[in-house]
């Protein structure tokens, strides 16, 4: 069937409105429209896609998110290989570098263009008459991964080109990175799901960009600037600045804080202008970059066998302090490692004031030779917590001692030790205070019991005041006795027995991840409730029946069966059972019949008689699964007016397709 003439035009249009409003947003930082009317534009073009599927190409903004979830990711080769750049750290270091282009170069006249070396990832993208068809990581430089899905969920990256004048085929490359805001996102996230956070925004955009699964790297909130033209065919530029400024017409997100210069004095000082206000950027630098302008240049200067001659990366020295180290305290963490942690007259460092540096074990503290009393010199390198890097031993006042790990906690007083193969110090007491504190505030956090108004402030005061020490005291607080604590009006205390009284409907999957049994986090409590229909029978369950889910290895089945072999773990869980806290698979966890075993269900569009969650829902209660993006795994898909790309997907796969009154059907619904 033709595509009428007006709902081709309607879509050409709707995807040009999108793009801009996408550069607008996300390039400009100046939206001219709302959130929901942007909604509205992709609602409308998606609607369109799916009722003519050959308009939907594969440049169009409704491919942002979704794509398949693959295994691997597919190789990408480099041609011209991604080469690194040469480092140095003084002015006078890029002084020689000028000396040695001007000498290779004689007579050349030599313009600059300085840029902000961002902290990030390199990638590489191809664009085919103006559409994306290719991102990829640098892997060895040769060859890395294929990660075009994952690009295309970057919303500052166009997924076609503007204007008219394209190249028939142009790749460029740059840095991908999160901005501090999104990185502290990235990490509330990662803890409300019992994850590891990220040390530093560059480590997690790394490990974002490699993610599996599409949609979730979109959730993350990436950005990226090009810094660097590859190749083109078709269209040719005489220098660097000129490439930047036309990849800025094109719709390519380029940093605006650059300079092109024809003194290598003023390149210098636009270097030292930006390490003094690197705090006030929205995300981290570790240097600048310095260019020889002309392309003709900078093939001439040609390149050794890790990096271009016409470009170097002048990096700024890590930000360090010196103060003095007032004492060393051990913390406790919530598994009970002992963590020695320097107290420091408070000293400014990379834009916030510090006052605790890590030492991380005793090995590091033994190695550093820290005492109290010593001057030591902290680092902030883009982690989050800053670290002590030296001791300035020759300001070391007389009468200091070596650092000692205490043999006793220091938050229960229980024997502490350190295993034979291990370099962490532990207090095995699990009635500690410290891991209690941590273990409660687990208990209430977001993905668990989800009991807000107990944060950190309150849980140490309940278990200061003995009110709290295991999650089940909760459930016995008093309005009066909460009332009597710090900071706490009458109408707080009744916020905080409200949260908690309603915690005791929370789903099996929730206290199972509440819990905070080694290596289990939020997923991996879903899958278990799942196939345990009570907490009883997950307690009861041998390694055998635990390793029979596919995502639970030995490790894990064993830390789940040691935890629940201690007998306070076995005492506290009963008393939460006679607190009134659901302990079994709640309905909408519950399957009802086995009939959409090993079936998996992707929804699509809108639904009419019940929302995608309900659906969902429904699902898996038959047994069967639901996903969000279409994969090789997937077998019915569900679409409803507005289904888009995972459509015309599941019909490239050959996958059954519902609309919904057939899956109300299938599923038995009246
Ligand atoms: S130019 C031959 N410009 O720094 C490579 N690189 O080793 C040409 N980087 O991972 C790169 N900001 O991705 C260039 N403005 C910038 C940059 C930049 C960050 C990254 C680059 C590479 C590393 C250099």
């Amino acid at each position: 069937m033709a595509v009428p003439r007006v709902a081709r035009l309607r879509a050409d249009a709707l995807r040009a409105e999108i793009t801009r409003h996408d550069a607008l947003y996300h390039v400009d930082a100046r939206p001219v429209i709302s959130d929901r009317a942007y909604d509205r534009l992709q609602r409308e073009l998606a609607d369109l896609e799916a009722a003519h599927p050959e308009l939907a190409t594969p440049d169009s903004p409704t491919r942002r998110v979704g794509g398949a979830p693959t295994k691997r990711f597919a190789p990408a080769a480099h041609e011209p290989p991604m080469l690194s750049l040469d480092n140095t750290y003084s002015a006078e270091e890029v002084r020689a570098w000028d000396e040695r282009c001007r000498k290779l170069l004689p007579g050349a006249d030599f313009r600059y263009v300085v840029e902000l070396k961002i902290d990030g990832v390199a990638v590489s993208l191809t664009y085919e008459r103006g559409v994306l068809v290719r991102g990829a990581t640098r892997g060895d430089g040769a060859r890395g991964d294929d990660i075009t899905n994952n690009i295309r969920t970057i919303r500052s990256l166009p997924l076609r080109l503007a204007g008219r004048d394209l190249p028939d085929r142009l790749e460029v490359r740059g840095e991908m990175f999160l901005s501090r805001e999104a990185f502290a996102a990235v990490n509330r996230a990662q803890e409300d799901e019992g994850e590891e956070p990220f040390a530093n925004p560059r480590n997690s955009a790394a490990g974002t960009l490699k993610l599996q699964d599409p949609a979730a790297v979109a959730a993350r909130r990436l950005d990226g600037y090009i810094h660097t033209l590859a190749s083109a065919d078709g269209r040719a530029w005489p220098s660097h600045a000129a490439a930047l400024e036309s990849f800025g017409t094109l719709g390519l997100p380029v940093n605006p804080h650059r300079l092109l210069t024809r003194t290598l004095d003023e390149a210098l000082a636009f270097c030292a202008r930006w390490e003094n206000q690197r705090e006030d950027l929205p995300y981290d630098i570790d240097g600048m970059v310095l260019k020889i302008d002309d392309l003709e240049h900078q093939r001439r200067l040609g390149a050794t066998a890790k990096s271009p001659r016409y470009a170097i990366a002048f990096k700024f020295p890590t930000p360090q302090a010196t103060t003095r180290l007032r004492e060393i305290t051990v913390q406790v963490g919530r598994t009970g490692v002992l963590t020695p942690v320097a107290n420091l007259e408070p000293v400014p460092l990379g834009g916030s004031t510090i006052a605790r540096a890590t030492l991380h074990n005793e090995d590091e503290v033994h190695r550093l030779d820290a005492r109290a009393g010593d001057t030591v010199r902290i680092e902030k390198g883009g982690e989050v917590i800053p670290k002590v890097v030296e001791v300035v031993t020759a300001r070391r006042p007389a009468g200091t001692k070596p650092f000692r790990m205490p043999l006793h906690c220091p938050a229960c007083g229980e024997p502490a030790a350190r295993a034979r193969d291990e370099v962490a110090w532990r207090c095995d007491n699990p009635e500690c205070p410290a891991q209690v504190k941590h273990r409660i505030t687990h208990f209430c956090r977001r993905g668990a019991m989800a009991i807000d108004h107990v944060g950190e402030a309150l849980v140490d005061q309940l278990v200061e005041a003995r009110l709290v020490r295991t999650p089940a005291d909760l459930y016995t607080l008093t309005g009066p006795a909460l009332a009597a604590l710090d900071r706490m009006a009458d109408k707080s205390a009744e916020n905080v027995l409200a949260a908690i009284a309603a915690s005791r409907r929370r789903p099996l999957a929730a206290l199972v991840f509440a819990l905070g049994i080694r290596h289990v986090g939020v997923r991996s409590a879903e899958l278990l409730a799942g196939k345990f229909a009570t907490l009883d029978l997950l307690m009861k369950a041998s390694a055998a029946d635990l390793e029979a889910i596919h995502e639970i290895g030995p490790e894990v089945a064993a830390a789940i069966r040691a935890f629940f072999r201690q007998a306070p773990v076995r005492a506290m869980v009963a008393r939460l059972k006679t607190a009134g806290v659901n302990m079994k698979r709640l309905e909408e966890e519950e399957p009802v019949s086995d009939a959409f075993a090993g079936k998996t269900f992707v929804f699509t569009g809108e639904m009419e008689t019940m929302t995608r969650r309900e659906a969902e829902a429904l699902v898996r209660s038959m047994g069967g699964a639901a996903a969000g993006a279409v994969s090789p795994k997937t077998t019915h898909v569900v679409a409803g007016p507005g289904a888009g790309t995972k459509l015309n997907r599941a019909r490239a796969l050959g996958l059954t397709i519902l609309d919904e009154a057939a899956f109300r059907k299938l599923a038995g619904v009246s």
